[in-house]
């Protein structure tokens, strides 16, 4: 454990791969979904802590573009849950003036959850608190090739020039434009891998990997992970 100091930087974007809900589950005896919805309490509790802290931005895995290979049976749990905690939480994001964004192929989800994104999102626009981003059917390879596709349209049209493209066009047509990079990347459950998430925003994030079950995750563990990050020395490629 690492002491976090309030005093010391707060990452300004935090990126998090909510992972273990189904260990979580299996370890109790209990099915995967009751994990899933155990997991709905770690999301507002994070979301808490990271207002408090003053967090600007958080992105949440929620559901990967590979996670559609799962049984259709939790598939349909996962977006009922969905529902439930837009339909219950869309209220609390008003009263923390959180704003909600989503990544990722929305237009994949079932009908019901898109329009309740759509709607959440539009209520929250206003909100300059924490940025909420919820990454949903987001796969990042593909989010790549959505901006490489973009930008071969746009060169055929004549809007960009191929000779002039650099980092900074390219990250504009990512869906993650209108965000900075994640500073801290958290993935819970112990694994050691991106699983497609977030390849070109995450090439100077600090990595921490705990542990702990994502339903298990709680405050605490937020702050150690910002503690982990306060100790590192970020040198971007520099001294
Ligand atoms: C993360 O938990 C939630 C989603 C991927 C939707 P998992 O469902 O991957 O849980 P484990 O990794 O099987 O324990
Ligand atoms: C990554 O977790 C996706 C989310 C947390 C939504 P997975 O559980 O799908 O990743 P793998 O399969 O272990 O790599
Ligand atoms: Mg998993």
């Amino acid at each position: 454990m690492t002491a976090f100091d309030p005093d010391k930087e707060i990452p300004g974007h935090i990126a998090i791969i909510m992972d273990g809900n189904g260990r979580w589950a299996a370890a109790r005896g209990l099915p995967r979904r009751d994990g899933h919805r155990a997991g709905a309490d770690s999301v507002e509790e994070v979301l808490r802590a990271c207002g408090d802290l003053g967090v600007k931005y958080l992105t949440l895995y929620a559901f990967s573009s590979e996670n559609w290979k799962r049984p259709q049976a939790e598939i349909t749990a996962l977006m009922g849950l969905l529902a439930h905690f837009l339909k219950e939480k869309t209220p609390v994001l008003m009263k923390n003036n959180i704003r909600l964004r989503v990544i990722g192929h929305l237009e994949r989800l079932p009908m019901r959850n898109q329009k309740q994104l759509r709607e959440s999102m539009a209520v929250t626009a206003g909100n300059d608190g924490l940025t909420l981003v919820v990454a949903l059917s987001y796969g990042s390879r593909e989010e790549i090739v959505d901006a490489a596709r973009a930008l071969m349209i746009e060169a055929k049209a004549g809007i960009t020039d191929p000779a002039t493209l650099d980092n900074e066009t390219f990250a504009r047509h990512l869906y993650t434009a209108d965000f900075p990079d994640p500073d801290l990347l958290i993935r819970t459950s112990g694994e050691c891998r991106v699983s497609n998430f977030l390849l070109w925003q995450i090439s100077y994030a600090e990595i921490v990997i705990t542990e702990v079950f994502w339903p298990d995750f709680r405050r605490p563990h937020l702050e150690d992970a910002i503690g982990e990050y306060q100790r590192r020395h970020r040198r971007f490629g520099g001294l």
